[in-house]
């Protein structure tokens, strides 16, 4: 299925989609080792993490050469605080594969200077080459990374400011327990950051994905869903399940 450029592959379980996203990344990787990998936190990469871990340690795929970029980091939390992003990622994946952590790049969360962090960012994935491939989520509102609706085509990476429905959403008990221990903002690669990537991949799984999907694929380019703002990326694909994908026309 394919909408303006997006291409969408619909799967038929939250594991099928782990699988065909693993695979994907597998395969840009042996065909470009020193490769520039984006990353997403939040539940739904976590299977694909897994998967990718299980083809590294049976050889299938070495990350030696990656460096990789990670998309966000919550302001005010340092590395070692386990619902950091830098924690998550070093927990779900970094820790078990043979990737090398100073290639690893996770916006730091207790920077002095957060302007200073994101401008070094931009700079040194511009250094690193661009990004190859980056993998995304997306919120129930329709934000990738932490860009809200509303967030500009052209944003880069800054500081910016949580809606509430997206800090209710990760203290559900998943990560946060409660609203209150969220904080209220975040450091955030920008939409236009993303969209400079070689390629995209989008994954969302379950039924709470339905509508921001739809605004995503059939709705109009719009900063309303940021999600809707890969429309016209050259190489994007979406990779859901059938829940996720329930209400596309
Ligand atoms: C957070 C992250 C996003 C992620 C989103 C959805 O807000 N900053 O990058 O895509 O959550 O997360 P989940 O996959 O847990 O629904």
């Amino acid at each position: 299925m394919a909408a303006g450029n997006l291409k969408i592959q619909v799967l038929d379980s939250a594991d099928a989609v782990a699988a065909a996203a693993s695979e994907f990344v597998i395969k840009a990787i042996a065909a470009k080792p020193k490769f520039v990998l984006g990353l997403a936190t939040g539940s739904t990469p976590e299977k694909t993490y897994a998967k990718m871990a299980e083809a590294n340690k049976a050889k299938k795929v070495s990350f030696a050469k990656v460096t990789t970029f990670n998309l966000d980091e919550y302001w005010g939390l340092d590395g070692d605080h386990d619902q950091s992003y830098r924690y998550f990622m070093n927990d779900r994946l970094f820790n078990h594969i043979d990737i090398r952590p100073w290639n690893t790049n996770v916006l730091n969360g207790a920077a002095v200077n957060p302007m200073l962090e994101c401008a070094a960012y931009e700079q040194k994935i511009l250094a690193c080459g661009g990004v190859d491939l980056w993998l995304l989520g997306i919120g129930a509102n329709g934000h990738i990374a932490f860009n809200e609706p509303g967030s500009p085509v052209d944003s880069r990476t800054r500081l910016v400011s949580l809606t509430q429905s997206t800090i209710d959403a990760n203290s559900d008990g998943r990560f946060f327990k409660v609203a209150a221990d969220v904080p209220r903002c975040a450091l955030s690669a920008g939409i236009g950051t993303i969209r400079e990537s070689r390629q995209i991949i989008l994954l969302a799984t379950g039924a709470g994905k339905a509508d921001a999907i739809k605004a995503a694929v059939d709705g109009p380019f719009s900063p309303d869903c940021p999600a809707s703002l890969l429309q016209d990326h050259p190489d994007c694909t979406f990779f859901i399940d059938k829940e996720a994908a329930a209400k596309l026309s």
